[in-house]
């Protein structure tokens, strides 16, 4: 088998990039990196000291205390904080709730794309985000731009947090979603777009098998 195959997946939120990604890693014994959990814990880091998210010089002297580790098992992506797991937190809504505004700024971006592509070296993997396709791996063998009826991708993100006990409502949520959206695509530095040669995949009525399908035919020819 050919090495170093990366596989990109970028797309709006929640629309089903790491359930396809960790399906993806699983079948083909590739590792998954989620590239959003790198933001999301930057974000939590901020939010636990009080951090004014207003004043980026702040923020950006205080990147060279964030320490990001993955650890995979079971295909799942665990992040660890400075060496603390951090992966239910970073789901909950505070940080939902500002990781756009963090991710805007381009110290914040330039440190997570440096540390992403150095994990891409030598290695067989699957990354999901918004910039993966065109900042990060632009040269990506396969790349996925998924996306996904906005109400659809509420109920299922609403669903999915109501399960682990989340207080949360669904006009919330589908708020957050449009929100970030919004924010993700109309940033200057490397904002959400689909890159040229991306191929589109919407998984509205989509099964899970059925979007993991797709996208295998799609790697195949790599892989063989
Ligand atoms: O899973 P969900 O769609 O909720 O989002 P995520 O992948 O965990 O990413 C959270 C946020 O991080 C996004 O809304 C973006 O603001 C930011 N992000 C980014 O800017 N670039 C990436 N490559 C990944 C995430
Ligand atoms: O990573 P991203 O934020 O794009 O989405 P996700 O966390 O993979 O998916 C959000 C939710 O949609 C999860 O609960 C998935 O199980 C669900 N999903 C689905 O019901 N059908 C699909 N075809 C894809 C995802």
């Amino acid at each position: 088998m050919v090495k170093n195959i990366v596989v990109a997946i970028d797309g709006y939120s929640s629309c089903g990039k790491s359930t396809l990604a960790k399906a993806l890693a699983k079948k083909l014994h590739f590792i998954y990196v989620d590239s959003g959990a790198m933001y999301r814990a930057v974000t939590l880091y901020f939010l636990r000291n009080n951090t004014d998210l207003s004043n980026h010089d702040l923020i950006i002297d205080a990147l060279e205390h964030i320490d990001l580790n993955f650890h995979s098992r079971d295909y799942q992506s665990h992040i660890l904080l400075n060496g603390e797991e951090v992966s239910e937190e970073i789901r909950q809504m505070p940080v939902s709730e500002n990781v756009s505004r963090i991710a805007a700024i381009k110290e914040v971006r330039k440190a997570m794309v440096r540390k992403q592509q150095k994990m891409g070296k030598s290695k067989n993997m699957v990354m999901d985000g918004r910039d993966i396709g065109t900042t990060v791996f632009p040269d990506a063998q396969v790349k996925l731009f998924m996306t996904a009826d906005p109400k659809i991708r509420a109920e299922r993100r609403y669903n999915e947090l109501i399960a682990k006990g989340e207080n949360v409502s669904l006009e919330e949520i589908f708020d957050n979603l449009a929100h970030r959206d919004f924010l993700d695509t109309t940033r200057e530095e490397s904002p959400l777009v689909r890159a040229e040669d991306a191929i589109i995949l919407d998984n509205t009525d989509l099964t899970e098998t059925e979007q993991l399908d797709f996208a295998i035919e799609k790697i195949r020819p790599f892989i063989v």
